[in-house]
């Protein structure tokens, strides 16, 4: 028997935003939906969420959950944190802060907690109209067929939460939990995956500077340009300016040059957020 929090048999026996969202056409929302997990692996959810446009605020959220307890509380407690957040808010979103929300996962079910963060993720850049670039299936090797993981995606799951063991690679995405084959390569990953030291904030901050100015002349010749803002932990707050803060691809740039680049130079778990 786990041993689970109260919040989450609460979120279990009473699960909240169960279902689907009707999308009634209406131009000012949008309904997506994010796929993870799949009824061979034992647990599967949907997520779905309606955005209002103009905000691009996350005015409803409901899920299809199969899967254990924990499935259906992490799934549950997703849905009430990011009802009302923006999408840059609703993508801060860890595993952990999940986990936290519930008042902790047992650490063999810390996997339901990941399947709502990339549920989550998996939505919203539906919505945008672009791939998830991190732990995209198709582009990376697969590595565990028995739950059908891929390089990528184990290599994200050990940096963003500082994983040290196979058993707990297993135990956030099942990876290795079938047949055992593909264990001596989760923990060559391990191996390879070697965290940088914590750098310290004052650090953190030069080498985000560094990167920024490295980039700035190319905003700059069309008419744009990025200032730091704030850091906090591994939050980056930046505010573009000039035709960058106008431009309509300017989320591309945020996460696809700006965060790319910082989390390659800087720190891998960097988040960076765009102040008005
Ligand atoms: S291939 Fe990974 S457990 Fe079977």
């Amino acid at each position: 028997m786990w041993d689970y929090s109260d919040k989450v048999l609460e979120h279990f026996y009473h699960p909240r935003n169960q279902g689907v969202i009707e999308d009634t056409g209406d131009p000012a929302f949008a309904v997506v939906t994010g796929e993870v997990g799949s009824l061979a692996c034992g647990d599967a959810l949907r997520l779905h969420l309606k955005i209002e446009r103009a905000s691009e605020r996350i005015v409803e959220a409901r899920f299809q959950t199969f899967g254990c307890t924990s499935a259906i509380a992490s799934s549950s407690a997703l849905t009430e944190m990011v009802k009302g957040r923006t999408l840059e808010e609703a993508l801060a979103i860890t595993n952990q802060d999940i986990a936290d929300y519930l008042g902790g996962l047992p650490p063999q079910k810390m996997h339901c907690s990941v399947m709502g963060q990339e549920a989550l993720e998996q939505a919203i850049y539906k919505y945008r109209g672009v791939a998830v670039p991190v732990h995209h299936e198709n582009d990376s090797p697969l590595v565990c067929t028995c739950f059908g993981v891929s390089e990528e995606r184990i290599r994200k799951v050990i940096r963003d939460n500082r994983l040290t063991t196979v058993e707990a690679v297993t135990h956030y995405i099942k990876a290795g939990g079938g047949c055992g084959m593909c264990r001596d390569v989760i923990a060559d990953l391990l191996a390879q995956t070697v965290m940088p030291p914590r750098l310290t904030t004052v650090q953190k901050i030069n080498r985000i500077q560094a990167v920024l100015s490295t980039l700035r002349p190319y905003f700059q010749q069309d008419g744009g340009d990025v200032e730091l803002v704030e850091v906090e932990g591994d939050q980056v707050w930046v505010q573009l300016t000039g035709a960058c803060g106008d431009c309509s691809s300017r989320w591309t740039t945020l996460k696809e040059v700006i965060e790319a680049r910082l989390r390659q130079e800087v720190w891998p778990t960097l988040v960076v957020e765009a102040v008005s």
